[in-house]
């Protein structure tokens, strides 16, 4: 099992390239199931995640063409979904149980082929995250639902989905997308209302609009669509990773330094930074050559200030950040009450914070973090994709050495993190298998 080793405190100081956001690529390879294609889709971040959504894909019918970037660290991906009915439409649960966003495929091929089987994605570290909401609107748009054996056995009497004007009881991400996908091809006009308004469903409403599709409120909570026969093929580019850049983001304030991140949409990390200018960062908004870049600076010895984090769905601090902010708190003087509203387990990261010397209190839904403490290098073992980059931040502020283990969760989401700290100066390296 590959592990991270990292002698930490040194500062950080360089450029990083944004990748392509995983979160929004998921989606956009489930919406390659609704046209014959090919859909092709560049800047998908080459991570485990990705690797695995394609392969349901394959499992289901479509043929997939991919082409690595020739730094490694990105595909472009084409897509060609055709006479998929032939087959079982089947997402078996070998696949989903390592990613839930599997569960995608769902409304895109009730929309299409009016049939579906897809395992449940069944219980996650970082909480219950059930697929009621997904489950209950497709209902609503007329299709026939049981879980059988761990499956969602769903079918379209007549074969095409009806539309219907919905409010989902919560805002959920993955409720929202999925029900985008499976509206663009009903009968009628749906209207979808508490909606997310997260980038990567934006990226989405983006990608589907190019196929053809018409839908109107994009960015806002209510989302309008007008279900269309048949969708086309299209072009697109993947947006940058926002938690991907967060996460580099916080690394530079905890460690301090100086670093550019290029490829980045300044407004889509908005509650971090104004959260990381409230410690006392500096951040900088700049146009580069590829587009807006991102600065920040935190000199050596510079103290930062504790501050309150509350979790929320978008424009609010994101859930996917606060393990990586966690990190930079205990860094910071003062005390800081970390809030996590979205997920009901998401502080598995705080024990293992504790094991490197940082002083905090968990309380239900509330972590109070006491800083700054300084941090002394161990082994560490990564619970989740994000708690990971967490403790790898925390390995690179804390004296010597810090391993972090079972980091095959970083890379289900990072793609070629310890090359691009290594690149602004950090001393990381994988070593693969065995003991270090
Ligand atoms: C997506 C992101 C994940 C992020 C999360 C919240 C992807 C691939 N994953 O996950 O990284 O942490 O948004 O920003 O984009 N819920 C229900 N019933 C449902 C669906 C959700 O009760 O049917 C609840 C969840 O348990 C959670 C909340 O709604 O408490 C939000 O979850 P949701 O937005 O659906 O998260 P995901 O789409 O799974």
């Amino acid at each position: 099992m590959d592990r991270l080793v990292i002698e930490g405190g040194l500062g950080l100081s360089g450029r990083i390239r944004v990748g392509g956001a995983k979160n929004a690529a998921l989606p956009c390879i489930a919406a390659g199931l609704l046209s014959d294609g090919p859909v092709t889709l560049s800047g998908l971040p080459a991570v485990s995640d990705i690797r695995t959504m394609l392969k349901v894909l394959e499992g289901l019918g479509c043929a997939v063409t991919r082409t690595p970037s020739p730094d490694g660290l990105e595909l472009t991906a084409a897509i060609r979904a055709v006479e998929l009915e032939k087959g079982e439409l089947r997402a078996p649960y070998d696949l989903v149980k390592t990613m839930r966003a599997s569960i995608l495929v769902l409304g895109p091929l009730l929309a299409r082929y009016g049939k579906a089987s897809v395992s449940l994605p069944g219980g996650c570290a970082i909480g219950a995250r059930p697929v009621n909401l997904h489950l209950e609107a497709l209902q609503r748009m007329g299709a026939e639902i049981q879980i059988d054996k761990g499956y969602v056995e769903a079918r379209v009497p007549g074969g095409r989905l009806k539309a219907m004007d919905h409010t989902f009881d919560k805002v959920s991400v993955g409720a929202t997308e999925n029900l985008l996908m499976a509206a663009t091809l009903a009968d009628g006009v749906t209207t979808l209302r508490n909606c997310a308004m997260e980038p990567e469903i934006g990226d989405l409403v983006d990608l589907l609009q190019k196929m053809g599709a018409k839908i109107e409120g994009i960015h806002t909570a209510t989302l309008v669509i007008t279900g269309v026969a048949t969708l086309g093929p299209c072009e697109h580019t993947i947006i940058p990773d926002r938690i991907e850049a967060g996460t580099y983001l916080c690394a530079a304030a905890a460690a301090g330094g100086d670093v550019v991140l290029d490829r980045v949409v300044p407004e889509h990390v908005r509650a971090l930074t104004e959260l990381l200018d409230r410690c006392g960062c500096t951040l900088t908004e700049r146009m580069g050559q590829d587009g807006p870049q991102l600065r920040i600076q935190r000199e050596k010895g510079q103290k930062l200030r504790a501050r309150d984090i509350t979790t929320a769905p978008y424009p609010a601090f994101p859930t996917d950040l606060q393990a990586q902010a966690m990190a930079v708190m205990t860094q910071a003087n003062g005390i800081s009450v970390i809030k996590e509203t979205i997920f009901e387990n998401r502080f598995q990261h705080a024990m293992e914070l504790e094991r490197l010397g940082a002083n905090l209190r968990i309380d239900g839904g509330t972590a109070i973090v006491a800083g700054a403490s300084p941090l002394m290098g161990c082994t560490v073992m990564a619970t989740d994709l994000r708690a990971s980059a967490t403790l790898v931040i925390a390995g690179l502020v804390a004296e010597g050495t810090t391993t972090v283990d079972r980091i095959y969760h970083l890379d289900r989401g990072y793609a070629g993190l310890d090359t691009k700290l290594q690149g602004v100066g950090a001393r990381i390296h994988r070593v693969s298998g065995g003991t270090v």
